[in-house]
């Protein structure tokens, strides 16, 4: 197998050969190949049994590491300044995205990783760190608190379009090459569940641009451009150059109701 170094669904967040090696006595352990060959990453490197299951121990710790950051940007939404309606928008949908970043974690990543291997993935997996919210601690200067919501805001949205066009799609690909029930699930939770909730939360990353980001101008909307790429840059996908990121902010703000997946107005 050539995948021990190149075995990743984003970029080089590696499954290493340590963790190939516990995955495949996991595996082994209750039964499973761990060398079925399941398909092929973005890369063309061969991906086996024990690669996926590696796989979902990284992807189940780095979404887990989403919640914390995002409840924090949830409290600062409310003291960055900022009209009510968008604060109250961004407090409502933030939370939930925090929510639900700690239930792909748990529920569905880390769950999967369980039912293969009887064993629960590690935080200290997570691909773009454990980053906590010391640093999104609220400040005196509300405009210091729109800065750090801003920036946050675009960093995390850079990562979330990554896990939306690549990385769930390369393990929707990977689970369909196994004809393994828990395989059979994934992609069934993946399709029903967190593929709409990780559309949302892109829909967030636009709404903050288009309410906040935009009426502050030139240098705010090029701070966004560079921070959403910052973002890519922690989960090694490439940089999106300005057309791309025009393209994927669109040219208007989604209705706060989309962001939390409800039809009923958020804010009454
Ligand atoms: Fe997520
Ligand atoms: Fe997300």
């Amino acid at each position: 197998m050539t995948e021990a170094e190149g075995s990743t669904f984003v970029g080089r967040a590696p499954v290493t050969a340590f963790d190939l090696e516990r995955s495949r006595v996991l595996l082994s352990d209750r039964g499973i190949d761990p060398d079925r060959l399941l398909g092929q990453d973005a890369f063309g490197n061969a991906v086996t049994a024990a690669g996926l299951h590696g796989l979902l121990g990284r992807v189940a710790a780095s979404e887990k590491a989403g919640q914390d950051p995002i409840y924090a940007l949830a409290r600062l939404a409310l003291v960055s300044g900022l009209p009510d309606e968008v604060g109250e928008t961004l407090f409502l949908a933030y939370n939930q995205q925090s929510a639900e970043e700690a239930g792909h974690g748990d529920k569905v990543f880390g769950n999967a990783y369980f039912a293969l291997g009887g064993a629960a993935p590690e935080l200290a997996w997570s691909v773009v760190g454990n980053p906590g919210t010391e640093f999104l601690r609220p400040q005196d200067d509300v405009h210091l608190n729109r800065e750090l919501l801003r920036t946050t805001a675009a960093a995390v949205g850079g990562v979330e379009v990554v896990a939306l066009q690549r990385a769930f799609p390369a393990l929707l690909s990977l689970c369909a090459g196994w004809s393994h029930p828990v395989a059979r699930d994934l992609v069934h939770q993946i399709n029903d569940v967190v593929r709409p909730e990780e559309a949302r939360h892109v829909l967030i990353w636009r709404y903050l641009f288009h309410t906040i980001v935009v009426p502050e101008g030139e240098a705010a909307i090029n701070a966004y451009f560079e921070h959403t790429n910052r973002g890519r840059g922690a989960v090694a996908a490439e940089q999106l150059d300005r057309d791309a990121f025009v393209r994927l902010v669109g040219n208007r703000a989604p209705e706060p109701s989309q962001l939390v997946g409800k039809e009923r107005a958020l804010i009454s």
